[in-house]
Parts: structure tokens; sequence; C-alpha cells
């Protein structure tokens, strides 16, 4: 007896959404499961139908009525690629609400409304994935909540944008100015609609909210992430806005790099199990190690627990065809009957109603970086600095531990009134 087909809406038929249709109808027998249901896509969705028809989506599958799909009787997964808040969230808990399954990878929806959607599908029984919500192609979420289950996890880390390392890889390389890297990072369809949310660190803070979902059961408040470095005088931009190509030039002279990380550990106040730390600013880290050997699109989540130690997660962390990869694992998964994918973990708390806490992890005590333009070597910082170099245009430092305020004072008594700039944490 053939198993009945699992029926399947893609609501948005952009970058990732395209090549999930094309993965469904071109290797619709591939893709099918032997011991699951086949897939069969009954319907697209999208804003502009003739659009999508002269990009040579099946014609007659296309709608621009989304929620007609939700509603129909005879859909039984519901793939969410449109992104974006609305109707993204009402259309994703109506699917819920009805008992479809839901995949999506949409990680600014589950980071800002995770908590309900997981209430919903909780109380339906209709299961939530998003594998493709964190890192594009690589698994790590599916492993982090059923692999790694038997672990008590202390820290996700790692680099979740591949936007902002193909910007700061190319930037480092001397590929090109920052727009003209953010420009070509759109074309090749790295880039959220409205980039702000990749080089602001916004994304990486939705990414950061998915993972600590996982990790620590608690949907964190991605409002209270601390998303920015110190600066001399203060902060810094938001994510890498407010990298330099000297920055990185300085980095290169004392073999580090600069890489956007995304961080949430465990805390050490009195209740940490209740308490995670989390933030996503840039760092420096060596050049040659697992973070700065990891360029272009690339992205590596680091997991730290017990007993298993560090397991690293690398490979594609944007565009089309690496996303779809991760959509069409969920949907075969679904096939099989896997339920969401945080099934076997606990209910999570939600950060607004618990005492879940996040906070800037970098502390007030580091090793530090920093590039100083217009300072020569021998003025500012000597007996601070580990290491330094005389770019030319300035003077890049490495200190020992320190507290970042000795460093701030030191830098602030000794430098032009109007110097600032960012202070990166080392991180090796
Ligand atoms: P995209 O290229 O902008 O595609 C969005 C699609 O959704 C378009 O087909 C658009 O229709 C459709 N759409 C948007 N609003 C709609 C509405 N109200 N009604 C009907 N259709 C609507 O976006 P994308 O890059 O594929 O990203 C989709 C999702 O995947 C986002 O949540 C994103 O964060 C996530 N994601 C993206 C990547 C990546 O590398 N791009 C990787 C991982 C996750 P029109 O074409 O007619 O405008
Ligand atoms: N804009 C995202 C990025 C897409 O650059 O990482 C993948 O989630």
């Amino acid at each position: 007896v053939t198993a009945a087909p699992l029926r399947i809406a893609v609501l948005g038929a952009g970058t990732v959404g395209g090549q999930v249709v094309r993965g469904l109808v071109e290797h619709a027998g591939a893709a099918a499961s032997d011991e699951g249901r086949p897939l069969e896509l009954t319907g697209i969705a999208v804003r502009d139908v003739e659009g999508a028809r002269a990009r040579g989506l099946p014609s007659h599958l296309l709608t621009d009525a989304p929620a007609h799909l939700v509603a129909d009787p005879d859909t039984d997964v519901i793939v969410e690629l449109m992104g974006g808040d609305e109707p993204a969230r009402t259309l994703v808990g109506a699917a819920l609400q009805a008992g479809k399954a839901v995949v999506t990878a949409n990680k600014h929806l589950l980071a800002h409304h995770g908590a309900a959607l997981e209430a919903i599908s909780r109380a339906s029984g209709a299961p939530l994935r998003f594998e493709a919500s964190v890192g594009g192609g690589i698994p790590v979420l599916s492993p982090l909540a059923g692999d790694l289950a038997a672990n008590r996890i202390s820290a996700v880390r790692g680099i979740v944008n591949g936007t902002t390392n193909y910007i700061l890889s190319a930037m480092a390389a001397g590929d090109g100015t920052y727009e003209a890297v953010l420009r070509d990072a759109q074309e090749r369809g790295y880039a959220e609609a409205d980039p702000s949310g990749d080089v602001e660190g916004r994304d990486a803070i939705n990414k950061l909210v998915v993972l600590a979902r996982l990790a620590f059961d608690a949907w964190l408040d991605p409002d209270t992430i601390a998303d920015r470095p110190a600066s001399v005088r203060g902060q810094g931009g938001p994510g890498i806005t407010g990298v330099t190509a000297l920055d990185l030039e300085g980095a290169r002279a004392l073999g580090l790099t600069l890489r956007l990380v995304a961080v949430a550990s465990r805390g050490d106040g009195a209740n940490p199990s209740r308490t995670i730390r989390a933030a996503v600013m840039p760092i420096a880290v060596p050049s040659d190690g697992g973070l700065g050997g990891t360029g272009g699109v690339r992205n590596r989540i680091e997991v730290t627990g017990e007993p298993v130690g560090t397991v690293g997660f690398d490979g594609p962390g944007a565009g089309g065809e690496a996303t779809s990869s991760a959509v069409l694992g969920d949907l075969l998964a679904l096939a099989r009957g896997a339920g969401s994918t945080w099934a076997g973990r606990p209910v999570a708390a939600d950060s607004r109603s618990s005492t879940t806490t996040a906070a800037d992890p970098g502390g007030a005590s580091a090793r530090w970086f920093a590039f100083l333009p217009g300072v020569r070597a021998g003025h500012v910082v000597d007996d601070l600095a580990e290491a330094a170099a005389d770019t030319g245009t300035g003077v890049a430092i490495r200190t020992g531990w320190l507290p970042l305020d000795q460093l701030r004072s030191r830098i602030v008594d000794a430098a032009p009134a109007t110097l600032d700039a960012q202070i990166y944490a080392i991180d090796d």
C-alpha cells in the first residue's frame, strides 16, 4: 500500500523558497523518503504571481493568497519562507492551530514569537521545524536537540551570519569596500531583504535566541542581548557597522582577524541554571584558528557541554541552495513522522516571564585588541600592550588580561582628544 502523500504549500518563493520549490519539483522522486510519505507540492504563495510565472515557477500552483493555502483542508504542511514578522506570524500561528505541520527558516519569527508559537504547537500537537533558521545548510539544531541531548550544555558560540562574515573576510583580504562587498553579498542571495538586520547584528541575535532555546530550554528576549563592542570613549556601533578597514589591517599585523561572534553561556550567578549570558559582537580571533579560519559565507557554531566537550558545526551559512537543503531535510523528517525540532526537550521558559537574563559576557576584564588611528608606536600604551604594530596609519595593540576601564583611561590620557576607536575582546 502506498502511503498518502504529504501535501506541501510553500509560502514565499524567493531566494530560499525558489530553491525549495525547485527541489520539490525536479527531484520529487529522489526527495521522497523510502520509509515515509512521498512529498507533493500543492501550492506556492508569492506577492507577484506574474513575476514568479516569468521566473519559471509552476503556473498552476501559484497564488497571491497565502491564507487560502493555510486554510485549505488539502494542505498538510506549510513551509513559511516569506520572512519578517507579519503576515508570517499570523499564518504560522493559524497553521499550527489548525493542526498543520510548519517548516520555517524565519529566525526573526522564532526569536520574537517563538514562545507563543511553541505553546500553540504543543497544544495542537502540530510539529514546528526550523533547521534552516540557523546556519543555512549546516545541520546544527537537530543534532543539538537530539544527538547532544544527554549533555549539560554550558555554551554555544560561533559565526552565525553569512553576510557579515563574507564582508569581514573580503575587507580583510582587501577585496573591496564595505559598500561594494555588501552589494555583492546581496546579489548572491546571502543578505536579508533589509540588510541592516545583518550588518547591525539583529539576524545573528535572532539565531542566538533559537540556539539558546535548544541549548538551555529558554526563549531569551532578543532586545536584551548585547549587540556592540566597547570603544575608547563609550560604545561602538552595532554588529559590524563600526568595524573599519584599518581595524582589520591592524588586526592582521598582529596575527588576528575580526569576526562577528554570537555567544550564549550559562551564568555563574546565584541561580546559574536560570541565568544565561548572551551577546553578539565583533571580537578578535587568531587568523588561523577555528573562527578566524572560517571565511566567506561559511558559518561555524561550537557547542560546549558535559560530557562531550566541544563540538563544531561548520558549512555554508546562507544562500538559496544551501538553505533549501535544511528545509527539504525538515520536510523529509516530517514525512518519516518526526516531531518538532525541540522534540524530546523540556518545555521552554519564556525569559520575559522568568528569571532568565541576557547580559554582555565580555565582562570588564579580558585581553583586548584595538587599532588607534593616527597614533605612533611607543606612544600610548607601551606598558599595557603585549604586542604592538605600527601600520603607518596608526598603531595596533594587543593587551594581556586587563580591566577595560584601565585600558580606556590610559588611551584617553595619552591620545589626541578626538580619538575614538572600537575595542575588541580577544578570544582564542
Ligand atoms: P526573499 O528572497 O525576499 O523571498 C521572499 C519571498 O516571500 C518572495 O517570493 C516574496 O514574494 C514572498 N512574500 C513576501 N511577503 C509575502 C506576502 N505577504 N504574501 C505572499 N508572498 C510573500 O527572502 P529569502 O532570502 O528567500 O528568505 C526567506 C526566509 O528565509 C527569511 O525568513 C530569511 O530570514 C530566511 N533565510 C534566508 C536565507 C538566505 O540565505 N537567503 C538563509 C536562511 C534563512 P515576491 O517574490 O512576489 O515578492
Ligand atoms: N542573511 C542571513 C545571513 C541568511 O547572511 O546569514 C542566512 O540565515
